[in-house]
């Protein structure tokens, strides 16, 4: 269930008519179901019930805290990247020990606040890195446990912007360092290492290269146990796809199968950092036409929501699903979907078949849940749109408008 369906012609987020709360909300706005949320975040609990495990909801993708907080009541820990995160984290009641710490580039503050808030583990992305947080602990006399992520150079057959396990992305510590790290480790005396991590990509939409990472995975455990290392916590990543245009992703459960056996070979805790699956189809984005624009052989549908709201199609000519939120649906016109940015990136469909709309009519662009609000700017001073979740029939503003006021606000004349 995705929270959002369809009722003679309009669109509902549970029980409650999409141009109703753009009526109260006004556009562009974003659209969360709680209860969305929370079906996705117990498919995937449910999944993995018969091994220990943590879910630890990965915040870049939604970072409401009212949407942190529900996964968080659930039991839910989350998987942050930035002291920000943990802030947000932490301010939606997750308690430290089920938040995990991942990021290229931790700085000592950072370092020292997560050493502050007991966080379960620091995902540690290179070698430089160990030593730093070695320094950190040492100095606030703590030992820091830690995590390390190795980079399997495994292709996750997703868009090469969102894959991040293979060879030439920052991301992990190359297989040939592990002597290296076990040395760093043996001699950085204020960390424990606990556990092992990988993560090759977003938006997987196949079984097959999670399970080619779990084996890598395993071997290493394996050799690292040998090595006298007692490392229990696993960490598969997250990156399960989601449904934006007719794929057919695997269930968590058919995610679990492949990682599953592993985890019961190696008598280990599961964690899993899962975002998009959670978050992408919770949410929509809500916009209205401003214009309808014909030029030459093209329409145009110019819509108050822009790559300000939602950059995934400028960034990665991401597919959204867009439909009329009331109305009839029947696609009858060509056209692109485009916003008010001055930008060509500022698009959300080309050439797409989709209703017939005209000035003032509500839109809808599906699947906006994961990566959308988190990635909002103000480019062009357009203040970020609000946060609007729905459980039931009731809805509330969860994060409100921001003012022009706002856009000025850390700002003042000098010089
Ligand atoms: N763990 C790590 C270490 C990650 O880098 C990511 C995502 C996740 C977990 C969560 O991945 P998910 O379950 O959401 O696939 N902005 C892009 C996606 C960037 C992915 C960044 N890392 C997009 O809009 O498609």
């Amino acid at each position: 269930m995705n929270g959002f369906h369809l009722k003679n012609n309009r669109w509902y987020s549970d029980g409650v008519a999409l141009s109703q709360i753009a009526k109260k909300a006004g556009t562009p706005c974003y659209v969360y179901s709680l209860p969305a949320f929370e079906a996705k975040y117990m498919e995937v609990d449910q999944a993995y019930r018969s091994v220990p495990h943590l879910v630890a909801y990965s915040i870049k993708t939604n970072d409401n805290l009212s949407v942190i907080h529900a996964l968080g009541k659930l039991g839910s820990g989350t998987d942050v990247v930035s002291g920000g995160e943990l802030f947000k984290a932490r301010k939606a009641g997750i308690p430290g020990n089920k938040i995990i710490f991942a990021g290229v580039a931790k700085t000592d503050a950072e370092i020292a606040y997560a050493l502050k808030e007991n966080i379960r583990y620091f995902n540690v992305e290179s070698i430089p890195e160990i030593s730093a947080i070695n320094s950190v602990a040492k100095k606030m006399g703590k030992t820091a446990p830690i995590a390390i992520r190795f980079n399997p150079n495994i292709d996750a057959l997703t868009h090469h912007f969102i894959s991040t396990g293979k060879k030439e992305n920052k991301f992990g510590i190359f297989l040939g360092d592990l002597d290296e790290v076990m040395h760093t480790v043996r001699k950085s005396t204020s960390v424990h290492w606990t556990g092992v991590h990988a993560h090759i990509g977003s938006q997987m939409t196949q079984t097959g290269s999670l399970a080619k990472s779990a084996r890598v995975v395993e071997q290493i455990v394996l050799k690292l146990r040998q090595e006298g290392f007692p490392i229990y916590d696993v960490n598969l990543g997250g990156g399960y796809g989601i449904d934006y245009n007719g794929e057919k992703p695997p269930k968590a459960s058919q995610y679990a199968s492949v990682v599953m056996p592993v985890i019961k070979r190696l008598k280990a805790g599961l964690i899993l950092e899962l975002g998009r699956f959670i978050s992408g189809n919770s949410g929509v984005l809500l916009t209205r036409v401003v214009f309808v624009k014909k030029s030459g052989k093209k329409t145009f549908y110019i819509v108050d929501a822009g790559m300000g709201d939602l950059i995934r199609p400028a960034l990665y000519e991401a597919y959204h699903r867009i439909s009329r939120a009331e109305g009839p649906q029947k696609p009858v016109q060509t056209a692109d979907v485009v916003g008010p940015i001055c930008e060509s990136t500022d698009f959300f469909a080309k050439n797409r078949r989709l209703p017939e709309a005209k000035r003032g009519d509500l839109m809808v662009i599906f699947s906006a849940g994961a990566y959308g609000s988190v990635m909002g700017s103000t480019y062009n001073s357009r203040p970020l749109s609000p946060e609007v979740v729905t459980r039931g029939s009731r809805f509330a503003v969860a994060r409100r408008r921001q003012t022009r006021e706002d856009l000025v606000r850390l700002e003042k004349f000098v010089l």
